[in-house]
C-alpha cells in the first residue's frame, strides 16, 4: 500500500466553505483535493493500492483528518469541484465526534477527530518519508519498499515546527523529487510514478 498524507495547516475541517470560492474560503483545501486526485486517480480508474490522508488544521472543528482508500472508495471523480462537493458531504458528518480513531462515513472514506497524530497511529507498518525540496533525491533511494510506504507533504507554506518534530519522532526520512520546489500534487504524481516503476513485476 502506498499512502500519502497532506498536512493542511489551515485547511478547513468543516463543511463551511464555498464551492464557488474554494481556494479563498477553505484555507486552501483546494490543494488537498488536487492531491486526492493525484494520489488516487489514474486515467479511467482508481489506484486500489493507494490511500490518501488529509490533515485539516483550520476552523473551529480542527484538527480533523479524512482517510480515503482507493480499494473501497466509490464515485471519486477527477475534477476539483466534484471532489469539493464530496468533501463538503464528508465533513458535514459528525460521525467522528467521539474518540480519535477513524470512523467510516461512506465506503472507503473515514473521518477522525484528530490531526497528524491520529493519522500516524493509523499508518501501521508503513515506512515514513517526508517530501522536501532540499533533501536527498528519491531516485538515489534504492532501498525503499514501494509496497509499504507513507509520504508526508506540506501545504503551500510547507511544514511548521510542530509537524516537523512529529515526523522526526517517527523517523520519517526526507526525500526530494528534484531540485525545484513544486506543487504538492505534482510531487505526489512524481512519487507515484517512481513507485509504479519500482513496483513493476520483475523490476
Ligand atoms: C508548494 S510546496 C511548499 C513550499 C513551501 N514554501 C516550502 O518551503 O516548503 C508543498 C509541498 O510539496 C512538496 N514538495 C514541493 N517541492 C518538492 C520537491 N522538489 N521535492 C519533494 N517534495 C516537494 C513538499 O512536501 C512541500 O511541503
Amino acid at each position: 500500500m502506498r499512502r500519502f498524507v497532506f498536512v493542511g495547516r489551515d485547511a478547513i475541517a468543516s463543511e463551511e466553505f464555498l464551492l464557488d470560492d474554494l481556494a479563498g474560503s477553505s484555507g486552501r483545501l483546494d490543494v488537498g483535493l488536487r492531491c486526492v486526485r493525484a494520489a488516487l486517480l489514474v486515467s479511467h480508474g482508481v489506484r486500489r493500492d493507494a490511500a490518501f490522508y488529509l490533515v485539516l488544521g483550520g476552523g473551529p472543528l480542527a484538527p480533523r483528518s479524512v482517510r480515503i482508500r482507493g480499494a473501497e472508495a466509490r464515485f471519486l471523480r477527477p475534477d476539483e469541484r466534484s471532489l469539493a462537493v464530496l468533501a463538503k458531504k464528508v465533513l458535514a458528518s459528525r460521525a467522528d465526534e467521539h474518540g480519535d480513531a477513524f470512523v467510516d462515513v461512506r465506503p472507503g472514506i473515514a473521518l477522525a477527530r484528530g490531526g497528524l497524530a491520529a493519522v500516524i497511529a493509523d499508518l501501521g507498518s508503513a515506512v515514513p518519508y517526508v517530501l522536501e525540496q532540499h533533501a536527498p533525491d528519491i531516485r538515489d533511494a534504492t532501498d525503499f519498499d514501494p509496497h509499504d510506504v507513507a509520504f508526508f507533504l506540506g501545504d503551500p507554506g510547507g511544514f511548521d515546527e510542530t509537524t516537523r518534530a512529529q515526523l522526526a519522532a517517527i523517523g520519517a526520512r526526507p526525500l526530494a523529487v528534484g531540485p525545484v520546489g513544486i506543487h504538492a500534487e505534482d510531487a505526489i504524481a512524481i512519487v507515484s510514478n517512481e513507485i509504479d516503476r519500482r513496483a513493476r513485476p520483475g523490476a
